[in-house]
């Protein structure tokens, strides 16, 4: 084995269905007694409910949070912080409400309560990412590692598959690129492959419609989309999370849709240089594995309706070369070397849809 070094974050997790009741009793934990609730526009009733339950605890609601975190979003957020004087933030939603929170908390020092609700997996990680002048800056902070994460599977209920498909390969995204990061170890690695595994068991079940009669589903996708977090947490991300950052932050498109379309083909580009990586997700793909990693990858979206095409998202095609320089000019480290041209390739056969080239 060879030598590594694994650092954990501190981490408390009250996951299970219906444990967003437990709110109240963890604002108490962490010695705060005015919690400002962040959200999306679109989560604003449920972060509202959340307010209500915690009564004389909630300081306010705040459903401002954008994707990609605006610079201009997180100072605004901070003075209404300041001004309803919140002593803590539950940040209640996707990755955009749980960026907020950490935004905030990168400013200021507040405490951070993540609820997520989606698979974005955002809240395990001590990563906060920002937007200015159409540049998307990330980095790592403690201070924004959310203290407690509230993992409650009945929030998922109203997760259209639109939402939850794209939002799966996000969470793959983290597991993939852990398992082939410059700095990954055995750890991580274990966490990596138990959450594509997870994802794979749970996803196609919630796809079909019915995971009702799947009872489990819908807490097996989140587990496995919490071990993608901390696999997110415990080792750095590489040309795909780059890519997905430019083309998130420059163009302004879907974080988790363009996760979904890009991790193909990203995935492809590292074949060679991460064989033993590669083995590991294909095999962790079960099925959808057995032509290898990257094309398991492609398939896997597919089965359960994500996007594979940039141009589904209207993506200017003109526009693919600009982005791997951007992408080449600030790179991410990675396992194979980065070539212009051959990412230039990979982002035009992204951005058709069409399948990657098969593992080596
Ligand atoms: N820092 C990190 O470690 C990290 C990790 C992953 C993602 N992110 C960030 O997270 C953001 C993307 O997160 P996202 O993909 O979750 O997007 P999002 O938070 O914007 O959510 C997508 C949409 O889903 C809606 N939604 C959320 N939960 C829902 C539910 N249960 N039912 C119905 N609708 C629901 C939201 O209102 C929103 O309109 C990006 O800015 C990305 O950079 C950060």
């Amino acid at each position: 084995m060879e030598r590594f070094v694994y650092e954990a974050a501190p981490a408390r997790v009250v996951f299970g269905a219906g444990s967003l009741s437990e709110t109240g009793a963890e604002i108490d934990r962490l010695g705060c007694s005015r919690a400002l609730v962040l959200s999306t526009p679109g989560r604003h009733a449920l972060a509202a409910r959340v307010a209500e339950s915690i009564g004389a605890r909630a300081a306010g609601v705040y459903a401002k949070a954008v994707m990609h975190v605006p610079v201009e979003v997180a100072e605004a957020a901070c003075e209404a912080a300041d001004a309803l004087g919140a002593d803590c933030l539950i940040a209640i939603g996707g990755g955009s409400a749980v960026g907020l929170g950490k935004a905030i908390a990168l400013r200021s020092g507040r405490p951070v309560i993540a609820v997520p609700t989606t698979f974005a997996g955002s809240e395990m990680t001590a990563v906060w990412g920002q937007t200015e002048n159409g540049l998307k800056r990330t980095g790592r902070d403690p201070k924004v590692l959310p203290r407690t994460v509230i993992y409650d599977s009945v929030l998922l209920a109203s997760l259209p598959m639109s939402i939850a498909a794209p939002s799966a390969m996000n969470a793959l995204a983290h597991c993939v690129e852990a398992l082939y990061a410059v700095d990954t170890n055995p750890v991580v690695s274990l966490m990596a492959e138990e959450g594509i595994r997870a994802i794979v068991r749970s996803l196609p079940d919630l796809a079909s419609g019915k995971p009702l009669l799947r009872p489990g589903a819908l807490e097996r996708a989140q587990y496995g989309c919490w071990m993608a977090s901390m696999a997110l947490n415990g080792a750095s991300v590489a040309l795909h999370h780059k890519l997905c950052h430019t083309l998130g932050g420059t163009l302004n498109l879907p974080h988790a849709q363009t996760h979904s379309i890009v991790l193909p083909h990203a995935t492809a580009y590292n074949a060679n240089a991460a064989p033993e990586a590669m083995d590991r997700i294909a095999a962790a793909l079960g099925e959808y594995g057995e032509e290898g990693a990257a094309i398991g990858l492609q398939r896997f979206a597919r089965a359960i309706g994500a996007p594979t095409a940039l141009r589904e998202l209207q993506a200017p095609r003109e526009r693919m070369r600009e982005i791997a320089q951007i992408a080449v000019a600030n790179p991410y480290p990675n396992p194979r070397e980065l070539e212009l041209e051959a990412i230039v390739e990979l982002l035009e056969r992204a951005w058709l849809g069409d399948a990657p080239p098969a593992d080596a």
